[in-house]
Order: structure tokens, then C-alpha cells, then sequence
């Protein structure tokens, strides 16, 4: 078989198909256009539906690409050799041109003579046929000319060889699927590709697509056949060069590399520590493609967005238990930008927003995790029975943040269940409350106070930094004033600015507002904060632990907070006055937003 790494199989690929008449075209983005039915592109023909359904494509009717694909329906499986949340699909179809006679021969050839897999390794299914749709013998035959010997050539049922619809309704119709034989004994007398004992793994799937299925379950022939074939690219690496993970390709080895250097763990150190990298690998990929994507989302809490914030979370989680220090995430999604940017563009285009998504949901989180986790454990060892109530499960979700699956994979783990009935009850009961709330909200009218006083908050932290940079360390804040109209920041300097050093503070601010920076608050101890060149009060006060705001990497400082979201949201920066305040003292009055 041939050894190959990813940039060699996609041009392979493409290769092949553009040699064969096809027009190589763009893969689409992960978040479906007008399908409700699902959430993300989850395989190549999806973006497709309208042209397998007859429409006409711009490009032509023999098509081929490398599509990106999200599912998300095993996230909990994740962790294992093989499952990913994020994948490529390689991709061929026919609209209404080719058909069996000639895609089943190029399979053939693609896998034996261009991936060089020898024919005695390969094993196919075909459909077995049912009340909806016969018996695929022509597809046997073909498979069997092309040199398949017919004990390689297993006839199963439609839960393993018909394929999709992709949402609810749609093209579909049999398919049939290869394989690699690993060489391993047969299970059982029975054994075939469709037990999971892993003597056969499968590389490629031929779809033929003859059928519409209509939305009352029942299924047309369509007037048109359309091919429909994908191989995903992780799994084929893998096959190919004899790894034994998906984690072990060049697609995931930098990130493996990462994660083992930030958090001093090791790959294959132990199978926690494995399952833990591998969960953070693939779900910082996953996070960093969804957000950006051309039309990226963010993590929120209903549809696409909380698949997202769950994910980043159950990322955060996992990398607690191999030390991953806080803020590593965006880390790891830099090394997925740089290798994956000269494919898909737009990650490097996004790279900003990316980064500081992740961050912020990575901080919003870890703020929370330590003490659910505490919770959970206080609530497990109390609980009289093995099932966690759907009230204790929302209290989880409301007060730090738990998503339910990330509740219920914990409680699994210790041998619990969750009463995922009580919690949907729970949630409603709360959506209808907080609905009241965010009405009143809106009758009462304008922002208020806190918001504005907020962002004035963080002028003033941009202002000190900007005073410490221009007036070279010297501005040692004494003091801090904010109404709803303006800031008052009163520093140690002995003499008046020049109108030249208040423009460049002035100008200094406006930049970082307009970089959009997003302000990050983390907890630390006051020795921390200090290792970390916070500047701020470090008075007894304080405590123990210390609230640090920091902004990009121009502004760190200890502060109670509350800050503005992002540094966009002051929209500008204007100094009113500067001028004596006592011996020493200086006094500025600012006011943003003008
Ligand atoms: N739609 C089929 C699959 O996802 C073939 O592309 O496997």
C-alpha cells in the first residue's frame, strides 16, 4: 500500500478525477445552506442535494472534491482510534451522467493501482435488497469481474448498505462499501464487514443513488441517477500507512506534539492521558474550522453555537486531567491554522476570531469547571440513590456551566445516571422565567449604567497601559473615578504632558479598540498574577485568589471587574483634560464612544 500523507492523497485524488472528465470545485461550508434538518455538513454530497435532485450545476454533471464535514452525533465516542467530530471528505459524483459500469471499475483502480492496496486485501458489500429496493447484483457482478473473488463480496441489509437520505429527506439509495481486510481471523463463522471486530476496515463508499425519500418515509425513483462516493481522508491515511489511530496521521501529529509539550504528558502514557489528548486534538480542530468558517459561529447556547461551546468545554474538561494549563486552546487551534491555512484560506483570514473565541469560552469556563466539579462530587456522595436529579443537573448547567452531556459523561463515569427528563423540565421551567425577565429588560429601554461604567472600566485599564508605554513606567496609578459619562485616572507623574504624549496615549487606545481585542478575566493567586507582570494593586485586600483582566497582550491588570466584553464595544477614546490633581499627581478625564 502506499505510504502517503494528506496533501498527497487530496491531490491524488483530485488528480484522478479531473484526468476522468471532472470539474474539481470548492469544498462548502460546514453550515448547511436552507437545510433545517441538520445542523452541519456532514458528508460531500450534502452541499450537493439541490444538483442530485436535478437542478443544474453551474460546473457541469461530473463533479469531484474535498469536503469538510462535521458530525457530531458520537462526540461521546470521540477518544477512541477512530472517531472524529471534524473530517475531510474526498468526493466524486455523477449528476445523471455515469452510473455502476463505470464507477465500480475506477474504485477498483483508485484503490489497486493509484493507493496500490493489493487486490487479496480488499473485501466489498452490496446491498442485499428488501421491499424497497432489489437485490444489487449488477454491483457483485461488476466486483466480481474487476477480480473480487465472491468470498469478498458480502450481501447485507440497509442498515449497512443504503445510504442517506442526509437530513430527513432527500437522494438515496444502495451503496456499495470497500474494505481492507486486516489479515485478522474471522470472529465467528459469520463474521463480515458489518461486525465490528475489526478484521475489515472500511475505506470507501459508492452510493448509487436511485431514490428521493419523501418526508412520509416513502421513497420515489429518481428520474435521474446520480453517484454519490466518499472516503474520508483521516481513516484512509490511517489504513494506509498501518497506524493504529486516526491521531497518529500527519493531520493530527503536530497538535499530539503540542498538547504532550504544554501539558508534560505523553501520548500512549496511559489510556486516560491518550483519550484525553485525543478528545482535545480533535476537538480543537473541530472548534477552530466551525468558527472559522465563512459563515463561523460562535459558542452560544441553542443550535450550532452549543454544539461548539460543548465541545470547547468537554475540551477544557479533558485538559484538566492531563494539566493542560489554562489558555492552551487557542494555542493548539494556531497549529491547526498554520498547517491546514494553504488549503482552506479562511482560517488564516479568521485566524483572530478563532483565537479569541476560544480563549474566551476557554476562561468563561475555567472559572466554573473547578467548582462544578466540586459540586458534582458533594452531590454524588450524598445522593442516596444512583441517579442525579434534573433539577441538581440544571443547577450544574445554570451555575457553572455544564452542558447536560458533559453531566451525564461525568456521571457515567462514576457509575451514575441523570435524570435527563427532570433536567428538560427544569430548563423549560427556567426559559420561561428568564423570557419575563428579558421583556421587562426591554420595556425598561435604554442600556444602563453598569454596562456603560463597564467600558469605561476597561478605558481606563487601556488608558494606564497606554500612560505606562508613552510615559515609559512612570504612571503609576493613585487613583480611579467612573460616573456613566467619563473616567477620572489620576497617576504619579511630575510634570504636564506634552500635547504630543496625550495624541499617542490617545491614539494608542483608539488602536486597541479598533483590533476588537477581547477582554479575558482569569483567577490566580497574587503571586501568579505578579510571575505574569500584572500590574495593579497588590494589596492585602485582595485575598488569596485575584481577578486578572487581560487584553491581548497590551493591558494585564489585577482588577474586581466588571469589564466590557471587547475592547470594540468602546468604539473610541478621547481625552478631556489633563492637568494637576496634587504634588506629583496627575489627573486625566477621558470619555469613550463619542
Ligand atoms: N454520502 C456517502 C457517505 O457519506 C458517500 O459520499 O458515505
Amino acid at each position: 500500500m502506499k505510504k502517503i500523507n494528506s496533501k498527497e492523497l487530496r491531490a491524488l485524488w483530485c488528480d484522478f478525477y479531473k484526468e476522468r472528465g471532472h470539474k474539481i470545485i470548492p469544498s462548502a461550508s460546514l453550515i448547511p445552506e436552507n437545510d433545517p434538518t441538520v445542523l452541519f455538513t456532514t458528508a460531500g454530497m450534502h452541499p450537493l442535494v439541490p444538483y442530485l435532485l436535478g437542478e443544474k450545476h453551474p460546473m457541469g454533471n461530473r463533479l469531484a472534491d474535498v469536503q469538510v464535514c462535521v458530525r457530531t452525533g458520537d462526540i461521546d465516542e470521540v477518544g477512541d482510534a477512530s472517531h472524529c467530530t471534524f473530517f475531510e471528505m474526498l468526493g466524486n459524483w455523477s449528476l445523471g451522467d455515469y452510473f455502476r459500469e463505470e464507477m465500480i471499475p475506477w474504485s477498483f483502480e483508485f484503490l489497486t493501482k493509484v493507493l496500490e492496496i493489493p487486490v487479496e486485501k480488499l473485501a466489498v458489500s452490496v446491498f442485499a435488497g428488501d421491499e424497497d429496493c432489489k437485490r444489487d447484483d449488477e454491483s457483485a457482478e461488476l466486483w466480481k469481474k474487476m477480480g473480487i473473488t465472491e468470498d469478498r463480496i458480502f450481501f447485507l441489509p440497509k442498515e449497512n448498505n443504503w445510504w442517506g437520505p442526509a437530513g430527513v429527506t432527500g437522494p438515496c439509495g444502495p451503496d456499495t462499501e470497500m474494505f481492507i481486510d486486516t489479515g485478522k481471523p474471522k470472529c465467528s463463522e459469520n463474521c463480515s464487514p458489518a461486525c465490528d471486530c475489526g478484521k475489515y476496515l472500511e475505506i470507501w463508499n459508492d452510493v448509487f443513488m436511485q431514490y428521493n425519500k419523501r418526508a412520509d418515509g416513502t421513497f420515489e425513483i429518481m428520474e435521474h441517477k446520480n453517484v454519490d462516493t466518499g472516503m474520508g481522508l483521516e481513516r484512509t491515511l490511517c489504513i494506509l500507512n498501518g497506524y493504529g489511530s486516526v491521531y497518529e496521521t500527519d493531520l493530527f501529529r503536530p497538535a499530539v506534539s503540542l498538547i504532550e509539550k504544554l501539558s508534560g504528558h505523553k501520548y500512549g502514557e496511559s489510556d486516560e492521558v491518550t483519550k484525553a489528548i485525543r478528545i482535545i486534538a480533535d476537538h480543537v480542530r473541530t472548534s477552530a474550522f466551525l468558527i472559522g468558517d465563512p459563515k463561523g459561529i460562535v459558542p452560544g447556547n441553542v443550535d450550532q453555537g452549543y454544539i461548539l461551546r460543548r465541545l470547547i468545554r468537554r475540551a477544557v474538561r479533558f485538559g484538566r486531567i492531563i494539566d493542560l494549563p489554562e489558555r492552551s486552546l487557542s494555542k493548539i487551534a494556531e497549529q491547526y491554522i498554520s498547517q491546514y491555512g494553504d488549503v482552506y484560506g479562511y482560517l488564516l483570514t479568521n485566524k483572530d476570531r478563532i483565537l479569541s473565541e476560544l480563549d474566551k469560552e476557554e476562561v468563561r469556563f475555567s472559572n466554573t469547571l473547578q467548582q462544578g466539579l466540586k459540586e458534582f462530587e458533594k452531590v454524588i456522595t450524598h445522593i442516596p440513590t444512583k441517579t442525579i436529579s434534573g433539577k441538581t443537573a440544571f443547577r450544574l448547567y445554570d451555575t457553572y456551566g455544564f452542558p447536560i452531556e458533559m453531566t451525564v459523561e461525568l456521571a457515567r463515569e462514576q457509575g451514575f445516571d441523570v435524570d435527563e427528563a427532570g433536567y428538560a423540565e427544569a430548563f423549560k421551567e427556567h426559559q420561561k422565567k428568564s423570557q419575563a425577565g428579558a421583556e421587562q429588560k426591554f420595556h425598561g429601554g435604554l442600556a444602563d449604567n453598569s454596562e456603560e461604567t463597564a467600558k469605561l472600566h476597561t478605558a481606563t485599564h487601556l488608558l494606564h497601559a497606554a500612560l505606562m508605554k508613552v510615559l515609559k513606567g512612570e504612571a503609576r496609578q493613585r487613583g480611579s473615578n467612573i460616573t456613566a459619562e467619563r473616567l477620572r485616572f489620576d497617576f504619579g507623574f511630575d510634570r504636564a504632558m506634552t500635547k504630543e504624549e496625550i495624541q499617542e496615549v490617545e491614539d494608542l487606545v483608539n488602536e486597541q479598540i479598533e483590533k476588537k481585542i477581547p477582554v479575558v478575566c482569569e483567577e490566580m493567586t497574587v503571586d501568579e498574577a505578579k510571575a505574569q507582570g500584572a500590574i495593579g494593586i497588590f494589596d492585602s485586600k485582595y485575598g488569596e485568589k485575584v481577578k486578572v483582566y487581560t487584553i491581548g497582550d497590551f493591558s494585564k491588570e489585577i482588577c474586581g471587574g466588571p469589564h466590557a466584553a471587547n475592547t470594540g464595544d468602546l468604539k473610541s477614546f478621547k481625552i478631556v483634560k489633563e492637568q494637576s490633581s496634587s504634588a506629583g499627581v496627575r489627573r486625566i478625564k477621558a470619555v469613550i464612544g463619542q
